[in-house]
């Protein structure tokens, strides 16, 4: 292939009608179902577009699915481009028609094609990458396998009829490359003889081309069967994100003093807008921290009235409400409590239980320690008190 210009594209394949999986999604194709907030579809198009060689994508889509994925497709596009060429067409009856169907719409200047099921969308940008370098050495098609790791025999009517060697078995994947000229005289040859196949390379080995094999992935599955439904729930890609908080309260005649929304022995007060609350202070904007959606002055300012002396148990239930529309989940919870008195110890546990029943966590996920400031500064001359909140949560990409 040295010398030679390559251009490469990738054929998502997202025509089929999921029948297998219909019990399940409500008779909706597999391809349309929602991972990370995107079509099944649309994730493949994201790892083919994050290598380089891959030129431009063909969607091709069940006919009466086409106008509407279509658009769906131009509103995904303003917000995650794929800064590709890609263009949608209708796809057949049978998988290879479908695959049929992407050829023709490639453009003439292609000269290598990937092919790959809509429905496999773990797959990774390395094995696009080591897909297209064997297709560069110059194999006329080159497919993704996985060794066999059962015991496979041949039976017929419940009856073992053989078994075979494994050893020289392999249960192979997509996305699989081809030369485009080679791939598409091999799918008019077995339009002419009515050849029924399940992928591309068997094309390949009718025609008597050689198929090359590099190693798949076993988490490259494809979504078929009920049983599979589980990976798209447990496999939501997660990001793990922390914000830290602080917060000051001075001593003085106003509020009780309340911790983490326990009310403190030994009748102590705080000066506050709200109800003066440190610990839980420091938690919102911790959580506002991590969210990226600034802090409480922003949300609760304390020029407003409705805020007056408001329970902080109040605030936290709104800021938990928008985290939970930005789908993130907060794991554990640390928190320093900086005070010369009152004393902590006592009440410790009850502050513990009380901020892990307002945040819905396990008590074991929320830490509240005490410290002094051996009598420096001004919570050591017992003018105020001070929280510092570090929180860490799971953020769905
Ligand atoms: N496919 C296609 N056109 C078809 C049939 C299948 O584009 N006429 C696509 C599917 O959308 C899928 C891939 O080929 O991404 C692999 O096929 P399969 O897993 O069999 O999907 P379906 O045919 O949709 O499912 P089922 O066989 O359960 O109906
Ligand atoms: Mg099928």
């Amino acid at each position: 292939m040295i010398g030679k210009k390559i251009t490469t594209w990738a054929i998502i394949l997202a025509a089929g009608q999921g029948l297998r999986l219909s019990s399940q999604t409500q008779g909706i194709p597999k391809q349309f179902l929602s991972y990370n907030n995107l079509p099944l579809y649309y994730h493949c198009a994201r790892t083919f577009s994050h290598n380089a060689r891959i030129q431009g994508i063909i969607f091709v889509l069940p006919k009466e699915y086409l106008a509407e994925e279509k658009s769906r497709l131009h509103e995904l596009e303003k917000q995650n481009s794929l800064g590709l060429p890609w263009l949608c067409v209708a796809g057949g009856k049978r998988r290879q028609d479908s695959v049929y169907e992407g050829l023709l719409a490639l453009p003439p200047h292609c000269s290598h094609v990937l092919i790959h099921d809509s429905a496999r969308p773990f797959m990774t940008a390395k094995l696009v990458e080591n897909i297209c370098t064997a297709l560069e050495a110059g194999h006329a098609g080159v497919i993704p396998g996985l060794k066999l790791i059962d015991t496979i025999k041949q039976v017929e009517n419940n009856i073992i009829t053989k078994t075979l060697d494994r050893s020289k078995l392999f249960a192979v994947q997509t996305p699989q490359g081809f030369q485009q000229n080679i791939l598409l005289d091999a799918h008019n040859k077995a339009r002419e003889e009515d050849l029924d196949v399940t992928d591309d390379a068997s094309l390949l080995e009718h025609c008597n081309h050689s198929v090359f094999m590099i190693e798949g992935e076993s988490k490259n599955i494809k979504i078929t069967e009920a049983e599979h439904m589980h990976l798209l729930n447990d496999n939501i890609a997660t990001r793990p994100c922390s914000g830290f908080g602080y917060d000051v309260h001075r001593f003085g005649q106003g509020r009780p003093l309340k911790l983490g929304g326990v009310l403190m022995h030994g009748g102590m007060e705080v000066m506050a807008h709200s109800d003066g609350d440190v610990v839980l202070h420091a938690i919102m904007d911790a959580i506002l921290g991590l969210a990226g959606l600034g802090d409480i002055g922003l949300h609760f300012p304390d020029s407003d009235v409705e805020f007056d002396n408001i329970d902080s148990a109040i605030l936290l239930h709104n800021v938990l409400q928008l985290i939970i529309e930005k789908r993130i989940k907060i794991t554990n919870i640390d928190v320093t409590i900086i005070t010369q008195k009152p004393k902590i110890g006592p009440q410790r546990t009850a502050i513990v239980k009380n901020i892990a029943h307002l945040l819905n966590l396990p008590h074991e996920r929320v830490n509240v320690k005490a410290t002094t400031e051996e009598g420096l500064g001004f919570t050591g001359s017992g003018q105020g008190i001070k929280a510092i909140a570090l929180v860490n949560a799971l953020a769905s990409e």
